[in-house]
């Protein structure tokens, strides 16, 4: 297998007026080439903090406080400014949460590619609009509305342009933060459809962060799910599906309807995410979980492989079927 990305023991905390929160700690998972994982979490998990410490947008009060970053080998985290400014766009790049966000609305769509093109690679203005023309098709929007400007297109339209953006110096690595929040259900269905379709065509390897369980499952190789700032587990999606071992997946999934069966119960989690600063050294997960006993309350368990390629972290792991 062909490791893109590997990201080991990752941890970003953020100064806070009561205290430092832990919003990631210890984070460690791996992407292989043309591999597509879902990073699932309830709000507040730390998905976009992992994504940023990744891109290494982290700013002040927050900081990577330890772990490496390897994109292909190299790591960003200790990257110079201009190695890491040549990386993004041609090695990695983001989809945002909103189009709005990526596209200025003074400049046409087209001239907006254009420009990142132009930026980060040695071609002439007439390729560049050629590749522009290009990706707009390949995102399904007619390559002549290059001359359009971010107004005139509907906001599952932007969306198509802010993709068309994120690969237009085809990178390796591409990271969708919700990028699909705020469409309507159809429009989301279909902009992912189109992350899902170009992943396959151009064999990227993508990191698709959602709330959306039955989505994620559906089109995502791998999952790792994510709670209060720790991976709790990361699997081939099968396996999540088949035999999630984390009790925190496990609720996840309970929690998540079942299109193929709509009977199924949906069952809520009780409580809430707790708050990350100064959380005592324990199962970050004890206080909502139906199986915690005294030792959960007392030590963080480890995040270790538990069979080929499926990774948890619970004190109940090894010791009888939980599940
Ligand atoms: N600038 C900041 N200052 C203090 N704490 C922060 C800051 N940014 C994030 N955090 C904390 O980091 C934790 C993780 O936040 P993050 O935004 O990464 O979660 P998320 O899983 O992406 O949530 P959502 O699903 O709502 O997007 C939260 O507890 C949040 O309070
Ligand atoms: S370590 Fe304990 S509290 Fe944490 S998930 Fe496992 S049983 Fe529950
Ligand atoms: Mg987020």
């Amino acid at each position: 297998m062909n490791t893109v990305l590997s990201v080991e023991n990752l941890s970003t905390y953020f100064k806070t007026d009561k205290g430092i929160a832990k919003a990631v700690e210890n984070v460690s998972f791996s992407l292989n080439k043309g591999e597509m994982l879902g990073l699932i979490g309830e709000s507040g998990c730390g998905k976009t903090t992992v994504a940023q410490s990744i891109l290494r947008l982290i700013e002040y009060p927050g900081k990577v406080v330890s772990g490496r970053v390897l994109l292909n080998g190299r790591d960003l985290i200790k990257a110079s400014d201009k190695d890491l400014a040549s990386m993004r766009w041609k090695e990695i790049s983001v989809i945002p949460q909103s189009a709005m966000n990526a596209l200025n609305p003074i400049f046409t769509i087209g001239d907006q590619i254009m420009e990142s093109i132009l930026i980060h690679e040695n071609v002439s203005k007439r390729e560049a609009l050629k590749r522009t023309k290009t990706l707009l098709e390949l995102v399904g929007i007619d390559g002549e509305r290059w001359r359009s400007y971010p107004h005139e297109f509907s906001g599952g339209m932007k969306q198509r342009v802010a993709i068309a953006m994120a690969l237009a110096c085809n990178p390796k690595l591409v990271i969708s933060d919700e990028s699909t929040t705020g469409l309507d259900v159809l429009t989301q269905a279909q902009v992912i459809a189109l992350i899902k379709n170009l992943q396959k065509k151009m064999d990227l390897s993508v990191i698709l962060i959602s709330h959306d369980l039955p989505m994620v499952t559906a089109i995502c190789d791998k999952i790792a799910i994510m709670y209060a700032g720790n991976i709790v587990e990361w699997a081939p999606t099968e396996d999540i599906l088949k035999n999630a071992r984390h009790p925190y997946s496990q609720a996840l999934l309970n929690a998540s309807p079942d299109l193929g069966n709509p009977e199924k119960e949906v069952v809520s989690i009780p409580g809430s995410v707790p708050n990350l600063v100064n959380f005592p050294n324990s199962c970050r997960f004890h206080t909502r979980c139906p199986l915690a006993f005294d030792k959960c309350r007392q030590e963080n368990p480890e995040f270790k492989e538990v069979r080929n390629g499926h990774y948890t972290a619970c004190f109940l792991e090894g010791v009888g079927n939980h599940g």
